[in-house]
């Protein structure tokens, strides 16, 4: 049940995902899914019936993400459950709540981010950005993997950045606290990269798709953390250029559903950009994710036992 790709009213790079397919009986997990991107993805899935997790840090958002999107889709299984995503604990303290109330899960979308312009370090010593849209989605997708197996066409959707072009990912450190810089952003969605790559490697065995996707560049809350000059530019300058955030929707909803999806994929405006000049040729180092993969495995222990 694949979908058609319209892109139709919509300028170059604007696409719109079009697909009738059904979430009856289907359980989908979205990790900040009160706002922006993720909160418009939520509303599409809500749309087709599914029973709709939403993954956020704030209670007082979440609740009001979940009241909105009933009332807009009339969908009564959508359900807010609380996921900081940054923390460890959080994270497996969530897992373990889906797996008490769930039968299994079909689709996560690893979809909350952060960008710092200062030095933000978690509870648990990690660098916040890191911590936020590396770490998180890396143990919250091992803790689930078991749940999505149950599904006929499990999935893994990791949101990440054309920024990743501009990251560099030393396996042997991933970056603990000690290593902030500004451009931390880049290589925390390069780290993701790499990942989905060595994750999709890992489940080929299996009936899960994972896949990467850069949403486009849009206007939502992601530059809050920057100075005023640059949200300024931003926000009025750019405006014209960028998506909205439902057009940023539109791939993660391609990857959420469609047939067509390659595991391990890079995708963005709905198409497979992998080999494209777009995509780091670091993505395709097989070493370097096996060992960023063992050095995640070890902070993360080293957390587990404070
Ligand atoms: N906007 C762009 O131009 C752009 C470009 C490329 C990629 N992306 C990617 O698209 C995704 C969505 O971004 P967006 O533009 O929609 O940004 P956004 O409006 O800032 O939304 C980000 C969401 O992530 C949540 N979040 C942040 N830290 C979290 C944590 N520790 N635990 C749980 N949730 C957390 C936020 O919750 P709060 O509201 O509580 O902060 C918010 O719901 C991100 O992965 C981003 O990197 C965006």
């Amino acid at each position: 049940m694949g979908g058609a790709l319209s892109r139709t009213g919509l300028s170059s790079g604007k696409s719109k995902y079009h697909s009738s397919k059904s979430l009856t009986g289907k359980t989908v997990i979205i990790t900040g899914a009160n706002t922006g991107i993720g909160f418009q993805t939520a509303v599409d899935l809500a749309k087709r019936n599914g029973r709709i997790i939403l993954a956020c840090r704030n209670d007082e958002k979440g609740e009001a993400a979940k009241s909105r999107i009933i009332q807009l889709t009339g969908n009564k299984s959508v359900v807010f459950r609380h996921l900081d995503v940054s923390l460890m604990s959080s994270v497996r303290s969530f897992a373990d709540i889906v797996r008490k109330e769930e039968k299994g899960v079909d689709i996560l979308i690893n979809n909350a981010a952060v960008v710092n312009w200062n030095e933000v370090v978690t509870p648990e010593g990690l660098e916040e950005t890191f911590a936020t849209n590396y770490y998180g989605p890396f143990l919250l997708s091992k803790l689930l993997i078991d749940m999505l197996e149950k599904s006929s066409e499990g999935r893994i959707v990791n949101v990440g950045s054309i920024a990743s072009l501009g990251g560099s990912v030393d396996g042997d450190t991933v970056w603990v606290h000690k290593g902030f810089t500004r451009g931390g952003y880049n290589d925390s969605k390069l780290a993701l990269l790499l990942f989905t790559k060595e994750l999709a490697r890992r489940t080929a065995h299996t009936n899960i798709l994972v896949s990467y996707v850069h949403p486009g560049t849009v206007t939502s809350e992601l530059f809050r953390n920057l100075p005023w000059i640059l949200q300024f530019i931003i926000t009025f300058v750019m405006r014209p250029f960028l998506k909205t955030p439902l057009e940023g929707a539109q791939s993660i909803l391609f990857c959420a559903l469609d047939d067509a999806i390659q595991t391990g994929g890079y995708y963005m405006d709905c198409s497979l950009y992998d080999h494209s000049k777009w995509v780091p040729n670091s993505a395709y180092d097989k070493e370097l994710s096996k060992k960023l993969w063992r050095t995640t495995e070890r902070i993360i222990t080293e957390i587990d036992s404070g």
